[in-house]
């Protein structure tokens, strides 16, 4: 089996047709890295954004959830998924047996991207552009921990790991190799089931769970030697 820095580890595939600026060191522990992504600007979200919000976890897990960007909650903290879809996803890896602190967490998009409705900030959705720009802070990421399985939640982290659009309700609930001889496993966002009609929610809670039940036995073992 092809390790990190195998020859068969294949590349990584290529998102932005037109590099953004290059910022992310390579090399450097993932402390140095999160510094560096600190002073990010190589999209322009980091203007209307507080902070920067790195990926959080053991350096050794063997699991990494990638998100699509911080909300509103984790941009005022600086921490991911500790707003509502946060919590949503703890009390999901925990119907799962997954203990939070033995994954490590990250977004795709490391900036809140959001529009002012009143005196409230509404998300809004990261587009290839900012996707791609930030692809160097996650791709450093999956070098570093080299995660045994990555699971992308919702669309924007599929896109984010795969390099294509990929549709979630096909492919979602199935391990899929990815580039240097990681797995992915693609399910939902957390906020899709915050969003649906209560009538439709536990069937999606169910379903939800049930793909992270595929990753679960990844974190028997959580710490590498
Ligand atoms: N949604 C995400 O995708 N990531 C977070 O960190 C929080 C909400």
């Amino acid at each position: 089996m092809p390790t990190p820095n195998s020859p068969e580890r294949k590349r990584a595939p290529r998102l932005p047709k037109q590099a953004p600026p290059r910022v992310a060191p390579d090399e450097g522990d993932l402390d140095d890295v999160r510094v560096a992504a600190h002073d990010c600007k190589a999209c322009p979200l980091w203007a209307n954004a507080t902070q920067t919000v790195f990926g959080e976890g053991p350096e050794q897990a063997r699991i990494m959830f990638v998100g699509e960007q911080p909300g509103d909650q984790e941009d005022r903290q600086g921490h991911p998924f500790v707003g509502p879809a946060g919590q949503l996803l703890d009390r999901a890896l925990r119907a799962a047996g997954i203990e939070r602190g033995s994954v490590y967490l990250t977004n795709a998009v490391k900036h809140f991207k959001w529009e002012p409705r009143g005196k409230r900030r509404l998300h809004k959705k990261p587009g290839e552009a900012e996707i791609g720009a930030c692809h160097q802070w996650l791709e450093r990421e999956l070098e570093l921990v080299a995660p045994e399985l990555v699971v992308a939640l919702g669309a924007t982290a599929a896109r984010a790991l795969l390099g294509r659009a990929t549709p979630i309700e096909a492919n979602r609930g199935r391990l899929m190799p990815l580039h240097g001889g990681m797995q992915v496993l693609i399910t939902v966002h957390p906020s899709y089931l915050l969003r649906m009609p209560d009538t439709a929610r536990e069937e999606a809670w169910r379903r939800f769970v049930q793909d992270l039940r595929i990753a679960a036995p990844f974190a028997a073992d959580s710490r590498r030697a």
